[in-house]
């Protein structure tokens, strides 16, 4: 359920707020009019989004509300029944996932799927080598080898998960899995990160670990994260956006929120979780 408006998150919220906006930048991220719907279930209507450079947007709303769909329509997962996804001014509706991602959109995926004998360091390197379009080749190469290699410990450094460099990925404390998604994902070199509820399944006590890893990343990174905990999202979000019932049902800085009494009604009664 939504906090109460404390002093410390909306003061922190606001000023980041403040910060991010009066930019003359186009947003890093927009929506247009987008619409899904399978079968007779509307899950996206008429969404418009305008996401500025550097924000930390949280995607809140009760369960089933269209919030990963949304995510997928984003990076291509899903094709929209109409409307227009524009990343940083140039219209990417049409494009293929990996499109998307080669323009600065990025996602997590699951390791465990992806690398499960390597290190994390390796995992990272091959990430950043195939970014570089270097990947079938690299270790032919011990410059280039060693490029990669530095890219992706900065990466993990970055990310807390210096001293994991050597630990099999599949022997990670789940919490750090987590973040090593999200290592792969910044090997990528994104603009926009979507994370779909990073820190699920983790021990609360970690959770914050990984936001506040998150939270850290470049000014330049903008971020749009799907979390059910609501202390996580006041502390984290620079701005929320409520989903409901496939529709954006209101939208603003922390303090906004906490104060919209909808917003409560919106939770109460309804939320499985958080
Ligand atoms: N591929 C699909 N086919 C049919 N219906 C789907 C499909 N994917 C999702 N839905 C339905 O669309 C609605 C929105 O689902 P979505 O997963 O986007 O919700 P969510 O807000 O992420 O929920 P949660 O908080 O539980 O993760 C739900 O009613 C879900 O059952
Ligand atoms: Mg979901």
């Amino acid at each position: 359920m939504v906090p109460e408006p404390v002093g410390e998150y909306v003061s922190a919220s606001a000023n980041n707020v403040t910060k991010d906006a009066g930019t003359n930048r186009e947003p890093a991220l927009a929506t247009r009019g987008l619409s899904k719907s399978f079968g007779s279930l509307a899950v996206a209507r008429d969404i418009q989004l305008n996401l500025p450079v550097g924000g930390r947007y949280a995607l809140i709303g009760p369960n089933g509300a269209g919030k990963t769909t949304l995510i997928n329509l984003m990076t291509g997962m899903l094709k929209a029944d109409a409307g227009q996804i524009v990343l940083g001014g140039e219209d990417i509706t049409a494009l293929e996932p990996q499109e998307r991602v080669r323009r600065g959109l990025a996602r997590t995926f699951q390791i465990n799927t992806l690398f499960p004998g390597l290190n994390a360091l390796e995992a990272v390197t091959l990430a950043v080598a195939e970014r570089r379009g270097v990947a079938r080749a690299f270790w032919r190469n011990i410059a280039t080898y060693r490029e990669a290699v530095d890219e992706a410990h900065e990466i993990l450094v970055k990310l807390k998960l210096g001293d994991a460099c050597y630990q099999p990925t599949r022997e990670l404390p789940y919490g750090r899995q987590r973040l090593l998604e999200i290592a792969l994902a910044l090997a990528t070199k994104p603009k926009v990160l979507l994370l779909d509820e990073p820190a699920a399944g983790v021990p609360q006590e970690e959770s914050g670990e990984i936001f506040e890893a998150v939270a850290n990343l470049s000014n330049e990174l903008t971020l749009l994260f799907i979390e059910h905990d609501m202390h996580v999202v006041f502390r984290f979000a620079t701005h929320i956006i409520v989903l409901v019932g496939g529709a954006i049902y209101t939208e603003g800085s922390p303090a906004d929120i906490a104060a919209d009494p909808g917003v409560r009604e919106v939770y109460l009664g309804k939320r499985k979780h958080g």
